[in-house]
């Protein structure tokens, strides 16, 4: 490729459709923007313009460059706040709730990545997972091992991505050759944060795994690290299940609740991402709201752990930012849209309608607000960074049939967040460029 080459704008067309803010605030019409013969034109990894085609191409050059995809839908790449890569290899573990998944299942799988040559190997299957479901940024735990953060990031540095990681801060209640120390830990996170941090597209977070395996000392010397890096992320579990949360309360007599023992450490801030939040009081979401912390809803894994259903109209009524995670491997599967079918469902079993626009905000937008990345992806406006997918929505012959009898814009997307899966991604672009295409 020419350099020049580079820099040209190259424009694709198809159907669009991104977010512009939430529904449940400004309303379902003024949420989106679709466009029915859409261009999406691209250069040097960002978003130049974007509209109906014939609007576009009048105010582009003659010879722009165009690449045209038939009957497919663009969207925006979507995001991934909360996963757990070291968890690939088993994903789908039969039978437990969370404790006994962790002691039973995660913990022997996640001691193989003290050899980096596995965690190497994970890590590419892992993100060619995440493009094949067209998920171009992601919240990441690695493990205990500082080198399944090496491994990762300089794997993910050669796709691009906009990816957020850290090494897990483990200090007890866990197997001797998976834990660290206070100091470890904070020494080994300090060295990965001055190495990756900022580094192109790559962002570190501070990953205490939760509170029943981290000391005091470990949770202050996490707050310390915030302190002294307060850009980076903090990335932990709260409140997923019954026992875990009793579990807490005993650890931490001391303490007002669960949430309490990471406000107490200081690790509450507008970077701050919990992921489940299944059983929080009151006070709990008031105060995440207070301190413009997220949650990730993870509805696959809450149903596949059998940890209960996600509030979400009551995190929503206190202001809680909230974004879609998979939580793979306790997730049981990559897709972003087969996480909004079950979220959707999480959402009936409680007498509510998830609405497809909000569930399309959910996975893009609003986990970019989640994630205070708003100002560079989460939609295709012009200026943010060229992440998106292209989409057919006709990929099965079951969706083909149903699409038939889809008569407007919102029951197309149900249907398409219903049945599909990664056999809809025909193809995945990060930072304008291709990262995946369907055979
Ligand atoms: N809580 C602590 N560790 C984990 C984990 O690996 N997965 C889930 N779902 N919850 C956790
Ligand atoms: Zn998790």
């Amino acid at each position: 490729m020419k350099d020049s080459d580079r820099f040209a704008p190259v424009a694709y067309r198809a159907a669009i459709i991104h977010s512009l803010d939430d529904p449940s605030t400004a309303g379902l019409e003024d949420s989106y923007q679709y466009y029915e013969d859409g261009l999406l034109v691209v250069a040097d990894g960002h978003v130049v313009d974007i509209g109906q085609a014939e609007d576009v191409l009048a105010r582009q050059p003659i010879d722009l460059k165009t690449v045209n995809l038939g009957n497919k839908l663009i969207t925006p790449g979507f995001i991934d706040t909360h996963i757990h890569y070291p968890q690939t290899g088993m994903i789908a573990a039969y039978g437990e709730q969370l404790l006994d998944w962790l002691n039973n299942y995660t913990f022997p799988e996640e001691k193989r990545f003290a050899d980096p040559d596995y965690a190497r190997k994970v890590a590419v299957h892992f993100l060619d997972e995440l493009t094949r479901n067209g998920t171009t940024t992601a919240l990441v735990f690695g493990t205990v091992h500082k080198e399944s953060i090496d491994v990762f990031f300089s794997e993910v540095e050669k796709r691009k991505m906009r990816m957020i990681a850290g090494k897990v801060l483990m200090d007890r209640n866990a197997p001797e050759d998976l834990t660290d120390t206070p100091e470890s830990g904070y020494l080994d996170s300090k060295e990965l944060i001055e190495r990756w941090h900022n580094k192109g597209r790559l962002h570190y977070a501070v990953t205490p795994r939760f509170a029943p395996t981290s000391s005091r000392e470990q949770l202050a010397l996490a707050g310390k690290l915030l302190e002294e890096y307060p850009d980076v992320y903090l990335h932990t579990h709260l409140s997923e299940n019954k026992n875990e949360i009793a579990w807490v309360e005993e650890l931490f007599p001391e303490r007002k609740g669960y949430l309490d023992v990471y406000d107490h450490y200081g690790l509450l801030t507008k970077r701050s991402v919990f992921a489940h939040g299944v059983h929080l009081c009151d006070g709990e979401c008031q105060r995440l709201a207070e301190q413009e912390s997220a949650i990730a809803f993870c509805p696959t894994s809450n149903l596949f752990l059998g940890s209960g259903l996600f509030p979400l109209k009551r995190l929503e009524n206190f202001g809680v930012k909230v974004g879609m995670g998979t939580d793979v491997g306790a997730g049981t599967s990559f897709s972003l849209l087969q996480t909004m079918s079950e979220a959707y469902k999480v959402m009936q079993l409680q007498g509510d309608k998830l609405h497809p626009l909000k569930s399309l905000y959910q996975a893009t937008l609003g986990g970019a607000k989640a994630l205070s990345l708003d100002d560079r992806i989460g939609n295709l406006a012009p200026g943010k960074e060229a992440d998106f997918v292209v989409l057919d929505l006709e990929a099965t012959q079951l969706m083909k049939f149903r699409m038939e009898h889809a008569h407007n814009l919102e029951d197309r997307l149900f249907v398409l967040m219903t049945l599909g899966d990664d056999r809809v991604v025909s193809a995945t672009y990060a930072y304008g460029e291709k990262v995946y295409l369907r055979e």
